[in-house]
């Protein structure tokens, strides 16, 4: 049987007070990528055959990181802040063209694996009606209470701020995450009041009167570690610390070794091939890619950057965004490397800077030689043939080109295309005066005896 349509709505209006931010609080980043962006990838992997996004008014960055994400996705702006409920109710016109489950979603709980959506899922296929996701986390305080009854329904959901002392030890707590095979959600969240501490239209009382109506709500449980909400800095942080460590041995699962795992940071997409080894301090951005026994020194740091099979990167390297470190290149220590590409075998072993540009396969780039690629208002290309030897401390002035195998010498200012096989040397003659030194030091010490 095939499962019915299912529409994922994703909360992500609210103000995110308590991160004391000028920038909405999905916008913040865990492993390299805003919390919404997480969601929307737990909605896509989980099987959303609709999208729809709530976001705050008036939040031009909000909506476009939305639809960078997710293109299909409807977005909606919830107008006030009048609590989760309301939020869903913003989506009503998504919901009302919707035949089939419905999948909530918080943008502030990135950690919730596809598997346990699924389950969430699953349960609607199992006879429930609503499944909650819940779980128990060490401090329940902040979060609303599932309230079972005998037979293990959910019952209710009591916000913390509403609970009794009574509701307050109780121990398993909402994730957020609810699905729905309810025919007439919308009229079910219409119900929903706001007569709360809070003052807000609580989504969670959509349990009450569910369960009042002969539903079957059942709660789907999930690791505490999985459904941390991000409120504060300080749960950001934590979050980044669980994601880190998920990110660590899944890398260590797949075949890479890390002398100290707990120095290296990865980001959402960084992906790694076998027997890579990873010094420590390595810091990797969005969009890395690292090949099949490359070596990773000691304090580098990688965004959007390309490493191909048995390259050797640091240590101290920083590739930027664009870098294209081809098959056993070597790429040593304070060498920089921005939208230029290193073709097979090259090296730039120490103190370089490559920006746009291409070294072709075996070349070599001495210490110091630097890529000019920018007069001030526009960026441009430099060219380096294959097996070329450029010497230390050149300048290479864009646009240039520098022919295969040819030779720059040491201390050159290039501006001028070099051809193939050729030396090229642009530098001040050397002048040596015998003798010149010895006269010098004897005429500077008469004149100190005379004083
Ligand atoms: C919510 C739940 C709580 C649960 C906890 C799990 C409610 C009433 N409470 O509390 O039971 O234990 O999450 O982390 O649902 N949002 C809007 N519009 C609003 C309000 C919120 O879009 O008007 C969005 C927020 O951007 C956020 C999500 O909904 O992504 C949850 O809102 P938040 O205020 O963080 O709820 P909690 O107090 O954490
Ligand atoms: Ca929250």
């Amino acid at each position: 049987m095939t499962p019915p349509p299912l529409l994922i709505v994703i909360l992500a209006a609210g103000m995110g007070v308590r991160m004391c931010s000028q920038r909405a609080k999905v916008l913040h980043r865990l492993g390299g990528r805003s919390l919404l962006g997480h969601a929307l990838s737990q909605a896509e992997a989980a099987g959303a055959t609709a999208l729809a996004v709530v976001v705050p008014p008036a939040s031009a960055e909000v909506r476009a990181e939305a639809l960078a994400h997710a293109p299909a996705a409807a977005v909606f702006e919830q107008t006030q802040q009048a609590g989760t409920a309301d939020a869903v109710l913003a989506a009503r016109e998504a919901l009302s063209r919707h035949a089939g489950d419905v999948l909530v979603l918080f943008a502030d709980t990135p950690l919730i694996e596809v598997a346990t959506l699924q389950q969430l899922i699953a349960a609607l296929n199992q006879g429930a009606n609503v499944a909650v996701l819940g779980f128990e986390p060490d401090d329940p305080a902040g979060y609303g209470r599932l309230i079972l009854d005998g037979g293990g329904r959910v019952r209710a959901i009591r916000e913390h701020k509403d609970a009794s002392p009574s509701e307050r030890t109780q121990r398993l707590c909402n994730a957020g995450a609810m699905a729905f095979r309810v025919p007439s959600l919308l009229e079910l969240l219409g119900r929903i009041g706001n007569d709360n501490a809070s003052r807000e239209y609580y989504l969670t009382d959509a349990v009450a009167l569910a369960y009042e109506a002969g539903l079957a709500v059942l709660p789907v449980l999930c690791a505490p570690h999985e459904a941390m909400g991000i409120n504060t800095r300080e749960q950001l942080a934590e979050a980044e610390a669980i994601f880190q460590r998920r990110a660590r041995v899944k890398a260590m699962r797949n075949g890479v070794s890390m002398i100290a795992p707990d120095t290296v940071w990865f980001s959402y997409d960084t992906t790694i091939a076998r027997d890579v080894t990873i010094e420590p301090n390595v810091f990797f951005g969005p969009g890395v890619a690292i090949g099949e026994g490359a070596e990773i020194l000691a304090n580098s740091h990688l965004v959007g950057a390309r490493i191909g099979a048995g390259a050797r990167v640091g240590p101290f390297a920083r590739l930027r965004p664009g870098a294209e470190v081809g098959q056993d290149v070597h790429v040593g220590n304070f060498v920089e490397i921005k939208n230029a590409s290193l073709e097979a075998g090259a090296k730039a072993n120490h103190l370089a800077y490559i920006g746009d540009g291409r070294v072709g396969a075996g070349a070599n780039i001495g210490a110091g030689a630097i890529f000019c690629n920018y007069d001030g208002y526009n960026k441009h290309f430099t060219d380096v043939g294959a097996g070329a030897f450029i010497g230390s401390n050149a300048a290479l002035i864009a646009p240039v080109t520098i022919g295969e195998r040819a030779y720059v010498a040491s201390g050159s200012v290039i501006s001028r295309n070099v051809e193939a096989d050729a030396l090229a040397i642009a530098r001040g003659p050397q002048e040596v005066r015998p003798g010149w030194a010895a006269k010098f030091r004897g005429l500077m010490q008469n004149r100190r005896k005379k004083r």
